[in-house]
């Protein structure tokens, strides 16, 4: 059968999907396919499958382009980029890539919080600019985190990876906010419970942001939320970019309402709100956080074994709904 695939991924999943005997047509365009380019790609054969991507909008439209396509494997955990609804008029069932990644953005997460509050990223650029003059008692002063309260929003796998990391390994006292309180990651991490997202943020010393994209949790971290932070605490986001006001955060940055942010996600991606790359007190990176060589390459092949169960008539592991 004929799979496409909307930008070159790790060839691992490719090659499964040729030794089960399918013919692979990967996107030759060096980027993201504009809207137009994807629903003309997408019409230029009777394909049976295709792998998305996040930076793909896979609505009606590009449904309609492809009627023979009954799976959309998308290359990554969330999947906001989606149209459930659309894809189940159509009987299209959909599938992600949950799991494998969870430990390699519960990792990057902890990487951004070291770097906001060790100034790692604000010391290598005055480093290498060659201002170092000599050790200095003064010189970059950051945050311990050893006893300091981290608040993590959604206690899914990834929010219950971060939390094992920052207790076990940096000391750090968990609280958390879900829309379900979760007795096992209370025992496992010794956690405390938080029935309302702003008593998270008040408490906390580090906020990080674990929950999916939802109408329900679109600028769920804004204005007044920031408001309520401590003027010491950091904000943590490598979940999805428009969970946050980023606007009211650069804002809340550059006024010294919370102390620093350290970012992998952004609202409008790939374009950052106006004036976060000129703040000191931010640590950016280009949505990484999933972005090993063994991740990457395992959810190339998650996407590809969800195509492969699905045209052999098995439920594939991954369906979301
Ligand atoms: C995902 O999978 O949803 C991450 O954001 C990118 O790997």
């Amino acid at each position: 059968m004929k799979i496409y695939v909307t930008r070159a991924i790790p060839e691992n999943g490719i090659n499964l999907l040729k030794e089960a005997g399918h013919n692979v047509v990967v996107s030759e365009k060096d980027g993201v396919l504009t809207k137009e380019e994807l629903i003309s790609e997408l019409r230029k054969d009777k394909y049976d499958a295709v792998i998305p991507l996040l930076t793909d909008t896979i609505d009606g439209e590009a449904f309609d382009a492809v009627p023979t396509a009954k799976i959309f494997a998308n290359y990554a955990v969330g999947y906001n980029n989606i149209n459930l609804k659309e894809a189940k008029e159509r009987g299209v069932t959909i599938t992600n890539t949950p799991g494998v990644l969870t430990n390699t953005v519960a990792e990057h997460t902890i990487a951004l919080i070291l770097s906001i509050t060790s100034r790692i990223a604000e010391a290598d650029r005055f480093t290498r600019a060659g201002k170092y003059e000599g050790w200095a008692p003064m010189l970059f002063l950051g945050t311990d985190l050893k006893d300091k309260t981290l608040g993590i929003l959604g206690a899914g796998r990834i929010g219950a990876r971060v939390a094992h990391i920052a207790s076990g390994g940096l000391g750090m006292k968990i609280c958390y906010y879900d829309v379900k309180q979760n007795e096992d990651f209370e025992n496992q991490y010794n956690a405390q419970f938080k029935s309302t997202v702003d008593e998270l943020m008040s408490i906390s010393d580090v906020v990080t942001t674990h929950v999916p994209l939802l109408d329900s949790t679109r600028h769920l971290i804004n204005k007044e939320r920031l408001s309520k932070m401590k003027p010491t605490a950091y904000f943590i986001n490598s979940s999805r970019g428009p969970v946050v006001d980023e606007k009211a955060l650069v804002s809340a940055l550059k006024d010294g309402v919370i102390k620093g942010a350290a970012l992998d996600v952004y609202e409008n991606e790939p374009v950052l709100a106006p004036g976060l790359a000129l703040l000191d007190n931010v640590v950016i990176t280009p949505h990484i956080a999933s972005a090993t060589e063994e991740t990457r390459g395992k959810m190339s092949e998650i996407a590809a074994q969800n195509i492969i169960d699905f045209l052999s008539g098995k439920t594939p592991e991954n369906v979301v709904e």
